[in-house]
């Protein structure tokens, strides 16, 4: 038996539903149930049969669908995995801040700890985020950790005033505008498909700004031949197997999250062989309680 039946097997017999990001490598994305961005995976998160989940991502991706789940066991394949971006950014100074700023809407992206999301009033991801922020009540926003996603969506919500934290995305930082220039000369028919973790001048270059699953969306939909892709390059593989016919180019040769490539197939298989012993998401009860709020909000409000 190879390593992908024995997955196959062992997933049936022990109720397993394997959840994917879009980012890890492309033979564990064939062998997940589902693969989307982390909207999607969030809203399949909230939906499963399965009594256990299986998560081939992060930590923050783990978590919310414990959240959403609290009565089904959630195991990482890799525990160790983990977003450089969600830890810019404390619980203690959600609190702080909160209190500088009493009339704020306290919004958190999904990219952040649960201990984080139980201080805030709503999450949201890439995907969704101008439409949950625009449904706020409050006119000031304090978005944490990401202030490349604060401006993007500032910059859609004129009417909206922000108060940032100075989280980023390493891997999203590195895409830098001298590369993305010299990628525009060499493929000048190409259209530049960027991810809103992006900083500014490079969304500023940009032909569209979306989430990985917006970004995939968009180039089915679109009839461009070519594009240069401003993201983690875990995209390519459902870019290229949605077009054969079209050619993608990254923008530098460091789009890799390190974390979403420790997830691989021998530990899927390891984890599911010992489900029993392996250790599983769990959370505080009453962090639980209060972390789920803001991410059930944002299902609500992103509807
Ligand atoms: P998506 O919301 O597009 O899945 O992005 C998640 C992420 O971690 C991007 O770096
Ligand atoms: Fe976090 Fe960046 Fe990796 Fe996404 S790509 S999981 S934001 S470190």
């Amino acid at each position: 038996m190879n390593l992908n039946e024995k997955i196959r097997k062992l997933k049936e017999e022990k109720d397993v539903v394997i959840l994917g990001h879009y980012y890890v490598d492309a033979d564990v994305q064939e062998i997940a149930d589902f693969v989307g961005d982390s909207y999607a995976l969030a809203k399949k998160a909230a939906e499963v049969d399965q009594q256990n989940i299986l998560f081939a991502g992060v930590s923050f991706m783990g978590e919310s669908a414990k959240l959403l789940n609290p009565d089904k066991h959630v195991y990482m394949v890799d525990n160790t995995a983990g977003c450089a971006m969600a830890d810019m950014i404390t619980a203690s100074e959600v609190k702080r801040v909160r209190a500088q700023y009493p009339e704020a809407a306290v919004v958190c992206y999904v990219n952040s700890s649960a201990e984080v999301k139980a201080e805030s009033d709503v999450c949201v991801t890439s995907s969704n985020a101008v439409r949950v922020v625009e449904h706020m009540k409050q006119k000031q926003i304090y978005f944490v950790p990401d202030s490349h996603l604060a401006h993007f969506v500032a910059k859609a919500l004129p009417e909206k005033e922000f108060i940032y934290h100075n989280g980023y995305c390493p891997i999203h930082q590195q895409i830098d505008k001298a590369s993305l220039e010299k990628a525009k000369e060499k493929y000048p028919d190409a259209l530049v498909l960027s991810h809103p973790e992006c900083a500014d001048d490079i969304l500023a270059l940009s032909d569209y700004i979306g989430s990985t699953a917006d970004i995939i969306r968009f180039s089915k939909e679109d009839t461009t031949k070519e594009y240069i892709i401003a993201t983690e390059t875990g995209v390519f593989y459902q870019l290229e197997k949605e077009n054969p016919e079209k050619k993608f180019y990254p923008v530098t040769n460091c789009q890799v999250c390190p974390d979403m490539k420790k997830v691989s197939l021998e530990k899927i298989a390891g984890v599911l062989e010992n489900l029993e012993k392996q250790q599983e998401i769990l959370l505080d009860e009453k962090i639980m309680e209060q972390a789920k709020r803001p991410l059930e909000q944002m299902l609500e409000l992103a509807k």
